[in-house]
């Protein structure tokens, strides 16, 4: 069972960086730093997360000694957890849902992001990883290159940080232990009941090549299975969804 201890930060370049630091300083799993705000805010390949204060911002220390190969399901596993979070507060349960490999949508806008990085000694398994949250509570990033949103303009009322962060350390707990205890299959499960596009052709690129395909399914561990024109069953394990 998770059990947090809790580094709360006016102010930090970047809650994950941070968390990189408390790990090699020997801080263990369930090691949460959270800030106010973040003047180095990250997201995925290398994008910047504009992260001023009113929006949600924290990194949480996770050790689960799986094959590196498997710390990806971390991305599900995060995701329904947050969805779970969120969900109370939403004028309508239908608004949620998951795109792959690690957003959170709400009316399928991004409303939170999810940046994951695992620390290897060498060998096939993740020693650490360090998970990144991102929510827009209140605040819509201006210029994003993606439809954004914050929980708030879903919300019959003001979404304050107090209120959702207790229940997302309780979703996140439970999350894990479901997949520590059953593997991958119950996490798919329920991201798949909220998996955005799943059915319809959608544009994606890998690398600098773009591709589009029909989204058929979510492998067992986690890939997007995409069907070509062709008919042809792409398995991917990194790609994005434009
Ligand atoms: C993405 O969707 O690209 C992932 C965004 C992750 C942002 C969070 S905010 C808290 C943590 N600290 C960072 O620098 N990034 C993550």
């Amino acid at each position: 069972m998770l059990h947090f201890i809790l580094h709360d930060y006016p102010v930090v370049g970047s809650t994950n960086d941070e968390a990189k630091t408390l790990l090699a300083q020997g801080a263990g799993e369930g090691t949460i730093v959270c800030a106010q705000r973040q003047t180095a805010g990250r997201g995925r390949r290398g994008r910047q997360w504009m992260s001023p204060e009113g929006n949600l911002y924290l990194s949480l220390i996770l050790t689960p000694r799986c094959l590196l190969s498997q710390a990806s399901q971390l991305s599900f596993v995060i995701a329904v957890a947050v969805g779970q979070a969120i969900l109370p507060f939403l004028t309508s349960p239908h608004l949620l849902s998951y795109k792959w490999p690690n957003d959170i949508l709400v009316e399928k806008k991004k409303v939170a992001g999810i940046l994951i990085e695992t620390e290897s000694q060498g060998g096939q398994l993740a020693d650490a990883c360090v998970v990144g949250i991102g929510l827009n509570l209140a605040l819509v990033p201006p210029n994003m290159p993606y439809p954004v949103t914050a929980l708030g303009d879903h919300s019959s009322s003001a979404v304050l940080k107090e209120m959702i962060f207790p229940a997302l350390l309780d979703h996140l707990k439970e999350a894990y232990q479901l997949w520590t205890d059953k593997g991958f299959a119950p996490i798919r499960e329920q991201w798949l009941q909220r998996a955005h596009g799943l059915g319809q052709t959608l544009a994606i690129t890998v690398g600098n090549r773009e591709y589009r395909g029909e989204f058929m399914d979510l492998s067992p561990e986690g890939a997007l299975l995409l069907k070509n024109e062709e008919g042809t069953i792409q398995r991917l394990m990194s790609a994005e969804i434009l």
